[in-house]
C-alpha cells in the first residue's frame, strides 16, 4: 500500500523555491567581517516571514542573537512550530520574533539589519523607502551594517514567467504587470507538485522595481555614510556562480541578483 502524500505546505514550498538561510547567514557574517573587521553578534531580520534566517543565525555562534519582525502572524506561527521548535533550548532562547511593522520605533537595535527576498520593494514611494532606511540606520549598533538584496535586468521590464524544477515540484516566478512610468509591478509564486494540479499565485506581491543606483542614493539620503555592492560571480557555464563579491562595476545580464550594504 502506498503511503499518503503530505498535504501541500505553502511555506515549505516557498522555502524550497526561494530561501537559503544557511548561505544567507554565512554571507552576512563574511560581509560584516570584510566591512566592519569583527564578528557580528546580533541580527535583525526585517520582513522575516517564517524567520528561518534568525533560527540559522544562532547556530553559528553561542552568543549570537536574532530578532525577526513581520506584520503577518501566519508565517510567524509556522516558523515557531517548524524552525524554532527544531532548535535546542539555549539557541531557542536567543531568537525573538515580534509581530511588528519594520517602521516601528520599537524595532530592536542590531549589528546587522537585513531585508531579504526583496521585501522592501513593498515601499512603492521613494520617501517611504528613505524613511524605512533611516529608521534602520538609527537602530544599527556601532559599525553596524544594513544589507538588502535586489534583482533586476531587462527581463523584468515586461511581464514574464520563469520556471524552475525542484525536488518533487515545479516552481513558477511570474511577473504579471509592469508599468514603466512608475516601475510598479506585480509578482506571483505558483507551485506544481509532480502529479498534482498547479497551485496558482500562492504568494503575490505588489512591488516597485528599484535599480541599484536608486537604492544606493536612497541609502545616502537616509544618512548612511557609504554603500557597497556585492555582485555575483560567473560560473564556467556562464551562469551566476552564487558567490558574491564587492564590485564597483557589474556586467549587463538579462536577470541579475545583487546585495547592497549601507554603512554608518
Ligand atoms: C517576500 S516575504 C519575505 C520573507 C523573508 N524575508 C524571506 O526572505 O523569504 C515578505 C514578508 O514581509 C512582510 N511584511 C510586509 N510589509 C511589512 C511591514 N511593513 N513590516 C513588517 N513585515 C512586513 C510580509 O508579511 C511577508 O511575510
Amino acid at each position: 500500500m502506498s503511503t499518503p502524500r503530505k498535504a501541500f505546505d505553502k511555506h515549505a514550498a516557498y522555502a524550497l523555491a526561494v530561501q537559503s538561510p544557511s548561505e544567507d547567514a554565512r554571507f552576512l557574517r563574511r560581509v560584516y567581517s570584510e566591512l566592519s573587521g569583527k564578528t557580528p553578534k546580533t541580527l535583525r531580520e526585517d520582513f522575516c516571514g517564517t524567520f528561518a534566517l534568525c533560527c540559522e543565525w544562532v547556530k553559528h555562534d553561542d552568543s549570537a542573537r536574532a530578532w525577526g519582525l513581520d506584520i503577518d502572524p501566519d508565517p510567524i506561527r509556522y516558523g515557531t512550530k517548524k524552525y524554532l521548535a527544531e532548535l535546542d533550548e539555549k539557541r531557542r532562547s536567543r531568537v525573538q520574533v515580534r509581530q511588528l511593522d519594520v517602521m516601528s520605533s520599537r524595532a530592536p537595535r542590531a549589528d546587522i539589519i537585513c531585508a531579504f527576498n526583496f521585501s522592501y520593494f513593498v515601499f512603492q514611494e521613494r520617501r517611504t523607502l528613505v524613511r524605512y532606511f533611516e529608521s534602520c540606520r538609527k537602530r544599527l549598533a556601532t559599525r553596524g551594517l544594513f544589507v538588502v538584496d535586489i534583482f533586476g535586468g531587462p527581463q523584468h521590464g515586461h511581464p514574464c514567467v520563469d520556471t524552475k524544477r525542484l525536488s518533487g515540484m515545479k516552481y513558477y516566478f511570474e511577473q504579471s504587470e509592469f508599468d514603466p512610468i512608475t516601475n510598479k509591478t506585480r509578482f506571483h509564486l505558483s507551485f506544481e507538485r509532480t502529479g498534482e494540479r498547479k497551485r496558482n499565485r500562492v504568494f503575490s506581491y505588489n512591488w516597485r522595481m528599484y535599480s541599484i543606483p536608486e537604492i544606493r542614493d536612497a541609502m545616502l539620503d537616509a544618512g548612511f555614510k557609504d554603500t557597497v555592492v556585492y555582485w555575483e560571480g560567473t560560473a564556467r557555464d556562464g551562469r551566476g556562480s552564487g558567490v558574491f563579491h564587492r564590485r564597483a562595476k557589474g556586467e549587463p545580464c538579462e536577470v541579475w541578483v545583487a546585495y547592497i550594504v549601507g554603512r554608518i
